[in-house]
């Protein structure tokens, strides 16, 4: 019996219109668009506005983009996972509701969250039920309202996040495309280095949580950074070597985009050149659990049939992997 792979048959994106310059982040907080740039790398993000919007709208209409592109029935899809930091309600399912509004009205839905790796393990996911020939269409959409907990009061933060929302659909292939190889990592030591404190079950809400500012991000980046190099790194090679692959079988490096310094470090480490690596953190920011697959959406054109892509991420929790998939069609 051939075996079946998970291949990714369908992109789609949606970022909001307004754009959040290092120039306008200059009268928020002590900071320069010098310091920003060399950093980071990063030149503008996008900021969700609107009373009453949160993630689902961003996930809603990257999965429109994607229903439209490929000419999906909506009723054909069987799973909607919805890969989030930043979930509409704390108890309802972000996801139930997003397939009920794009139509997916067979599908059954719910949220995954790892922090900024909760597309990489979204497409683990996705890509087991196609492989045991229990569903034939799984939709996985990234997607956070990152605004939603960022003080733009904490120059340590504010600059890096950005709103945004990508999809991608996982079906079977009999031509073994699609996802080959993947190594996913966790260790609850770095939960203290990034988190929102308040709000959770260990400490619920009060006036006093509010008052402090405990709602929002807090990042100690230095320490994530370092970790984030070393283990985003790690795991980027061991799909090479693994795999038996070498520069030259690699045609594109997916990384999480949470800085250029550790997109570039991993790269490095694993040989790949600077052409091959994509990259709209400079547009976009760290949009958490959607910069894998905006990146997907934004490099579709140049994506050939059978190209070999490596994924990288890196999360609080800390949440981390590799994946090594096999691009399954021309656009
Ligand atoms: O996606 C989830 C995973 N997250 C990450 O991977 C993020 C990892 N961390 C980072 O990307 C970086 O650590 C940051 C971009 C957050 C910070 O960059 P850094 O090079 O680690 O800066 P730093 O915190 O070590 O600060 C260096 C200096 C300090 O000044 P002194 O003490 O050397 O005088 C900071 O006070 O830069 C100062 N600084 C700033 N200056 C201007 C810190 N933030 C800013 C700012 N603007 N926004």
């Amino acid at each position: 019996m051939t075996k079946i792979t998970a291949a990714i048959s369908a992109v789609g994106k949606y970022v909001p219109e307004y754009v959040l310059t290092n120039k306008e982040l200059e009268t928020y907080v002590d900071t320069n668009d010098e310091w920003i740039t060399s950093r980071t790398g990063i030149k503008e993000r996008r900021i969700l506005k609107g009373e009453g919007l949160g993630t689902s709208y961003m996930a809603i209409k990257a999965s429109e983009d994607l229903i439209q592109k490929r000419n999906l029935d909506p009723k054909e899809i069987d799973l909607v996972i919805v890969a989030t930091a930043t979930p509409d309600l704390l108890v309802a399912s972000t996801a139930a509701y997003v397939a009920s509004e794009i139509g997916a009205v067979n599908a059954f839905a719910y949220d995954l969250q790892a922090a900024c790796s909760s597309f990489l393990y979204g497409m683990s996911t996705a890509a087991s039920y196609i492989e045991s020939g229990r569903y034939t269409k799984v939709l996985v959409i990234g997607a956070d309202k990152m605004s939603s907990i960022i003080d733009y009061k904490d120059r340590a933060t504010c600059i890096i996040f950005g709103d945004g929302a990508g999809a991608a659909l996982f079906e079977p292939s009999l031509e073994g495309l699609g996802l080959q190889d993947e190594y996913l990592r966790s260790d609850g030591v770095g939960r203290d280095f990034l988190r929102i404190e308040a709000g959770g079950s260990i400490m619920p809400p009060t006036q006093e949580t509010v008052a402090n500012k405990k709602h929002y991000v807090y990042q100690e980046g230095k320490t994530v950074f370092k970790y984030a190099v070393s283990n985003m790194a790690d795991v980027a090679e061991k799909m090479l070597t693994r795999n038996n692959l070498t520069e030259p079988d690699i045609q594109w490096l997916v990384a999480h985009q949470a800085n250029k310094r550790i997109i570039e470090a991993t790269a490095n480490r694993v040989g790949v050149s600077s052409e091959k690596v994509m990259m709209n953190i400079q547009r976009y920011g760290n949009t958490t659990s959607a910069t894998l697959p905006l990146l997907l959406a934004d490099y579709e054109k140049e994506l050939k049939k059978g190209d070999n892509l490596i994924f990288a991420a890196f999360g609080g929790g800390f949440t981390w992997g590799a994946a090594y998939l096999k691009w399954a069609y021309n656009s």
